[in-house]
């Protein structure tokens, strides 16, 4: 419930006001001036202030420029007289979130505070998320503020200036290519090249060409000289992708290279000294293909001088929102969008999807949305299908609890998970709405008795 500072010189006015919000719930102080709004708010903060634009002494639209100067978290809500809303309207251009006229609908006014209200937490959200992606938004691109990402950044900082070859393990879209960047970016060879080879996207006749290059003639085709990517990672770094697929054959060949840090071209007989830093990844279970002869021992372990997992998104949903911010900011700078933000649902969602095709699904996901979105944040009925149906989520119990404390806290996380829907939510725990309106009113959970007429009507209705 949003805390409210009323700012209005006529008493009577002021005082409906108060007890008009009071009565929404919302804790409500007053102030009759804008010199003592000034003073209260430098007090105690407040979420929404309510001001009338005309006062004597110092008027709405200067209190309006105090708080953004002061108190950039509080929303303004400015209440007009009717001759008066051209100034209204002048001041929402300087930042108000909205006005109201005189007289005024109450309704209406509650309304909008609970509305600035939500867009100011959701302001207050990002940017507490931006400020949290600068500090972790380490120099290598690598975001991520879960204990494992950190842990994976620090051994990033600690191996990246040695020589050792690197084994980076994760499923697909981890981030493997990103953090080998980092660590070439951030190594003593950092001036020198990174060259990437992907051993999948090669048909195995090509690979050794590729990787050592050949001599001119050395077969149909090769008209001339080519350098391999060993030659031309030479005093820099060659990352090798998907190193699980290559061929046995391949395999030795490349443990040869490591071993003699020398290389011949196809069809050369001259060998060449190389001197290169060996990254190489892959979402395979190396070790198992390894027991089953398809991976040569002495390769893996001359790979693997260190090795960093790097766990797949679903084990780490706390990266799960900075990451969403990330991508969110650099997709509507690339497409051109203003999108302020993601609603607290919809993050909530995301957050608790599995994301299988980790970040780099999570990547794409935004960026559709920044697409395709028309307002100003991202909601929940924005998400594609998967995400936007119930997602599963889940509460923790300790052994131990009683029956109905469990109970209890089960239906109102249902509840809650299901926007406070009694219909839907009686529905998916299988008791009737009058079953869990019997069960609110044990737990003196205060109703909207409307609703609950409403409600007992159709529930009849059903039977
Ligand atoms: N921690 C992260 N911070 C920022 N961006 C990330 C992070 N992890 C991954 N990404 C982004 O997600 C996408 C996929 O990452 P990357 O290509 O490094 O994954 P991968 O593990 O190599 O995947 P694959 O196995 O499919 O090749 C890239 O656009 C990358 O920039
Ligand atoms: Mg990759």
């Amino acid at each position: 419930m949003p805390t409210v500072l009323v700012v209005e010189d006529d008493q009577s006015t002021r005082e409906s006001l108060c007890a008009a919000l009071r009565d929404g719930g919302m804790e409500v102080v007053a102030a009759a001036g804008g010199a003592e709004a000034m003073h209260r708010l430098d007090l105690a903060p407040v979420d929404v202030v309510v001001s009338d634009v005309m006062m004597p002494g110092l008027s709405g639209i200067e209190l309006l420029s105090h708080i953004q100067e002061h108190h950039p978290d509080t929303a303004v809500i400015l209440v007009t007289a009717y001759g008066t809303i051209e100034s209204a309207v002048d001041a929402m251009r300087r930042g108000a979130y909205d006005y109201v006229t005189k007289p005024i609908n109450l309704d209406r006014l509650e309304l909008l505070v609970q509305r600035a209200h939500r867009r100011q937490s959701l302001l207050r959200e990002n940017r507490e998320l931006r400020r949290q992606l600068r500090s972790q938004f380490s120099a290598a691109g690598i975001i991520g503020q879960s204990p494992s990402m950190q842990e994976i950044l620090r051994q990033v900082e600690q191996i990246a200036p040695t020589n050792a070859s690197v084994l980076i393990q994760g499923e697909s879209g981890t981030g493997k290519e990103l953090v080998a960047t980092a660590i070439h970016h951030h190594s003593q060879r950092a001036e020198g090249p990174l060259v990437k080879v992907s051993c999948v996207a090669l048909a195995e006749g090509l690979i050794e060409s590729e990787l050592f290059g050949h001599e001119r003639g050395a077969f149909t085709g090769a008209h001339r000289l080519r350098r391999g990517r060993f030659e031309l990672a030479n005093s820099g770094t060659l990352f090798l992708d998907e190193v699980g697929d290559l061929s046995v054959a391949t395999q030795l060949k490349l443990l040869r290279a490591i071993q003699e840090r020398e290389i011949e071209r196809v069809g050369g007989h001259t060998p060449i000294h190389v001197d290169v830093r060996l990254i190489a990844a892959t979402n395979r279970d190396l070790e198992e293909a390894m027991r089953e002869g398809r991976f040569r021992e002495e390769l893996y372990y001359r790979l693997k001088v260190v090795t960093l997992r790097i766990p797949p998104l679903r084990e780490r949903p706390d990266d799960i929102p900075l990451l969403s911010e990330f991508f969110l900011g650099s997709f509507c700078k690339e497409h051109q969008k203003s999108i302020r933000g993601i609603t607290p649902a919809a993050q909530q969602r995301l957050n608790a999807h599995s994301w299988p095709g980790n970040v780099r699904e999570l990547r794409n996901c935004i960026e559709s949305l920044v697409v395709t979105v028309r307002g100003e944040e991202i909601s929940v009925k924005d998400l594609p299908p998967g995400l936007s149906d119930a997602a599963p989520q889940s509460i923790d119990f300790a052994l131990g609890w009683p029956l109905e404390e469990i109970e209890r806290r089960y239906i109102l996380r249902t509840l809650e998970s299901l926007g406070n829907n009694k219909a839907r939510a009686a529905q998916v725990l299988g008791i009737s709405k009058k079953t869990l309106y019997r069960r609110l009113h044990e737990w003196g959970i205060p109703l909207d008795p409307e609703e609950e007429a409403k409600d007992e009507e159709s529930d009849q209705g059903q039977r």
